[in-house]
């Protein structure tokens, strides 16, 4: 989604901010734009891709300046609509919504500002400019202005012959990076690597005002921040390697075979242990987690389809009921509170809107166990949440998630097993057992990754399909809702996830020779009941593609191709039989020729609603 980044710095800044908003490109956009100070303002914007902007760019010298890259929510994908906007010599970038801005728009318009886009952030300058006319202050006047802003929102500010920029944030991620020769500011640490690793992460009502040689922050309250005492120096432990392609063409390809490696990373947290121990979640976990009485997950997208697995898990292990939400309709819905139940966020970003607004949802009606299942430190959602579980996946760029939900999985695996262990429901071996699964999981997907070839060849055949269907049962059901996600996500094939048994309550009408059905049929107790249903495709004339372990038993068939994964996994089966499918998807958008990474419309952290 949208991304920020601003630099006041004794260097020339212009290419550190194109560099900035390349390194946002993943978050999925529409459009770019900067705005630099030679002292006057100078403003370039494009539709499409940075590259685009940075040509434009090309020459431009300025040491204090702002860009933005715009994924459209107020006003279609534009020039007129890219940030920054401007009112009369300032310039804002911004990433949220307002909500109340077509009340303030009405207001600026009877003041007599001409507005020249579609956006609510037109109105955030505009505000600006009129609260200085009694508040000649930058700094003071920002803070004046988004007292008014009813929404969510990060916003930098700049204007012609001042020589301070002014960040807010009000939930939305932003950040500041501490340089040698300036001080800057950003929506992720990614797009600052290139010049700092000392980052200091805002918190939500926190204005701060850069100089190239100090910074200041005022927090919600309006008292000064010490830093570091209120306000934590971070060194970034990212490393720029991890957001490189490196030998890959793409992301999705990259995160893809990084697997193995990001769940050993994720499990080294257990190192060699025979048995868990509720503090991986966090010091106040064995408090928390004791005495539970059921479970409560809420996730948007892939994040949604790991909780769905989790249920199968900790129902099965622990005893204890747990029921899995999307975030959106959650936070929405007149729940019935249980201050008992553990509320579980998973997200890889820790910034999806949603997701951070269900746990805020629950907190206020009185839940406290929270745990936030995430790939990103500090984020919005961990910082929300009593309980962590970082997973160790590393960046994920591409937009379609691959490695950060395997790491989910095996996160969630050991929140089954503590919660089994706290219940008295497992031996001392099968504890055991279970850990040393999970160790096996990175050379058991090495194993996986090695059939790409066999997927490759069947891609071509899905390029040309409108739809596709995929079917599971039991714990693979979610996996099958992961497939179809997947496909749909980066090849605009139609798919839709079933359990394999409802098939005959609808979906089958659809299955002709041009539905291929893609089913995943591990050697568990549903496969004889699973071949019935496929069958049923089978004397509809669907084709067949079926992901089966070694030894499932298939008789060979017309329109039936098997492909066998190595080993036969368990409980664990779904961490191995969603790669498959993730290969899948990627080599089908490969065939069509997809945006893989930045797929359309599509935007890697949902920070809107
Ligand atoms: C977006 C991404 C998905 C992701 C979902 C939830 O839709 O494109 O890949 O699964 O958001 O994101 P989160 O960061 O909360 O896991």
């Amino acid at each position: 989604m949208c991304g920020i980044v601003a630099a006041t710095a004794s260097r020339n800044i212009v290419p550190v901010l194109i560099e900035g908003l390349t390194r946002l490109e993943y978050r999925g956009y529409d459009s770019a734009g900067i705005a630099v100070l030679n002292p006057t303002l100078t403003r370039l914007r494009s539709v499409g891709r940075v590259a685009e902007l940075a040509a434009q760019a090309e020459g431009q010298v300025a040491h204090h300046g702002i860009a933005h890259t715009r994924w459209a929510t107020h006003g279609v994908p534009s020039e007129r609509n890219a940030h920054p906007h401007v009112s009369a010599g300032l310039a804002v970038v911004h990433n949220g919504i307002i909500e109340n801005y077509a009340e303030l728009k009405q207001e600026l318009l009877a003041a007599g500002y001409v507005f020249t886009s579609d956006t609510d952030t037109e109105v955030i300058a505009h505000l600006i400019q009129e609260t200085l006319k009694s508040d000649g202050d930058l700094f003071a006047a920002v803070r004046r202005a988004t007292a008014r802003l009813i929404g969510a929102y990060a916003i930098a500010v700049l204007r012609e012959w001042d020589e301070s920029l002014v960040v807010a944030r009000h939930g939305a991620p932003l950040l500041l990076g501490l340089g040698e020769d300036g001080n800057y500011a950003a929506s992720d640490a990614s797009a600052l690597l290139q010049v700092t690793r000392r980052m200091i992460y805002l918190e939500d009502g926190d204005i701060a005002e850069l100089r190239r040689d100090a910074i200041r922050i005022v927090g919600a309250g309006g008292t000064a921040m010490r830093i570091p005492e209120d306000r934590a120096v971070h060194e970034s432990t990212l490393s720029a390697d991890d957001v490189e392609l490196g030998e890959y063409t793409h992301y999705m390809q990259k995160e893809i075979f990084e697997q193995p490696q990001a769940l050993a990373a994720t499990l080294e947290l257990i190192g060699g242990a025979q048995a868990v121990s509720p503090n991986l979640f966090g010091v106040a976990a064995p408090e928390m987690l004791s005495g539970l009485r059921s479970v409560l997950i809420l996730a948007c997208g892939t994040s949604f389809h790991a909780g769905l697995v989790a249920r199968y898990w900790i129902e099965q292990l622990a005893g204890v009921p747990c029921s899995v939400e999307i975030a959106s309709e959650y936070r929405y819905r007149a729940s019935v509170a249980n201050p008992e139940q553990l509320v579980v966020a998973i997200s890889q970003s820790g910034e999806t809107a949603d997701t951070l607004a269900s746990i805020k949802h629950a907190k206020a009606q009185g839940m406290g166990r929270t745990l936030a299942i995430c790939n990103v430190p500090e984020s919005a959602i961990v910082r929300e949440c009593a309980l962590r579980f970082l997973t160790r996946a590393g960046p994920e760029i591409g937009v379609a998630s691959t490695k950060a939900f395997t790491t989910q999985l095996a996160a969630l695996f050991l929140l089954a097993v503590t919660l089994a262990r706290q219940a008295g429901r497992l031996s001392a071996e099968q504890e055991a057992g279970h850990l040393a699964a999970l160790r096996h999981l990175p050379v058991a997907v090495q194993k996986v990754l090695a059939l790409e070839p066999a997927i490759k060849a069947w891609a071509g055949r899905f390029a040309d399909k409108q739809h596709a269907l995929f079917l599971g049962r039991g714990h693979h059901y979610p996996i099958a809702l992961e497939g179809a996600l997947k496909l749909k996500e980066i090849s605009y094939i139609h798919a839709e996830g079933y359990p394999a048994g409802e098939l005959k309550h609808g979906p089958l009408a659809l299955v002709d020779k041009n539905m291929p059905v893609i089913s995943i049929a591990p050697n568990d107790a549903l496969l004889e009941k699973l071949k019935s249903n496929l069958k049923e495709v089978a004397a509809r004339g669907g084709e067949l593609y079926v992901f089966a372990d070694a030894d499932s038993v298939f008789d060979e068939e017309a329109g039936l191709h098997v492909l066998r994964l190595p080993e036969h996994y368990g409980l664990l089966s779904p961490v191995l039989h969603v790669v498959p499918l993730q290969l899948l998807s990627y080599h089908v958008a490969l065939v069509k020729g997809t945006d893989v990474d930045k797929p359309r419309n599509l935007a890697k952290s949902v920070t809107v609603e």
